[in-house]
């Protein structure tokens, strides 16, 4: 698994924040992913949240070249299944379970699990997960906890997730276990329903810069 979150830490290539998209409607699903991707979030990811999820991970991942798609909000292993034979890069979760780690065990697809307490980043960390998500971020504690997991927790990095926007973003990015942060304030709902691209680009492009 270890080598597994290395694949997934060279995907990242060091982007400072990951686009937590929910997708609506799937015609956005492609110029959504190319306007991110020009402006420089080639790594995006797409939650099952949406009835058009899969597919929109179909498309992105056929027809939009330079990015990475994965899929989020992943709770099981059927959808971990799914999701990867929908073309995802790799897929995150709000939690972890011993079912979703032994899915990501048996697939060459890494998984980002998501884990709030020492105890759920200890059971990550015996699975050989060393980097997670930290959702919902500012909710459990936010900065604070990722500051106070340092010591003890040394070897575990972070991309919180879950409140973070552009108020509080380079905060985040400022802690040193943070790797990136994830967020859907860089795709807002009515910049993508009015199809406005070229804004969500200009967005993308600063949140590229972070860091
Ligand atoms: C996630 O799944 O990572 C979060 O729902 C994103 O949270 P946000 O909408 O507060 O950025």
């Amino acid at each position: 698994m270890i080598a597994k979150t290395e694949n997934l830490l060279s995907l990242l290539n060091g982007q400072p924040v990951i686009p937590v998209l929910k997708i609506a409607n799937v015609a956005d699903s492609v110029p959504l992913a190319g306007a991110l991707s020009r402006g420089g979030l080639r790594v995006i990811e797409i939650t099952l949240r949406t009835a058009d999820a899969l597919e929109a991970i179909r498309r992105v991942a056929a027809e939009v070249e330079e990015a990475i798609i994965g899929a989020g909000t992943i709770l099981d292993p059927k959808q971990f299944g799914e999701a990867a034979a929908a073309g995802s890069k790799f897929v995150v979760s709000p939690g972890i379970t011993s079912q979703l780690l032994d899915a990501a065990k048996d697939s060459p697809v890494p998984l980002l699990p998501g884990a709030i307490t020492p105890s759920e980043i200890m059971t990550a960390r015996e699975a050989g997960v060393r980097f997670l998500k930290f959702f919902p971020a500012e909710q459990s504690g936010g900065i604070a906890s990722l500051k106070a997991f340092a010591s003890p927790l040394a070897d575990v990095t972070f991309c919180p997730t879950g409140g973070i926007t552009g108020k509080n973003v380079a905060d985040y990015l400022s802690v040193p276990n943070v790797t990136c942060v994830g967020g859907s304030w860089v795709a807002p709902d009515d910049l993508i329903k009015a199809g406005k691209w070229e804004e969500i680009e200009a967005l993308a492009r600063d949140a590229s810069k972070l860091k």
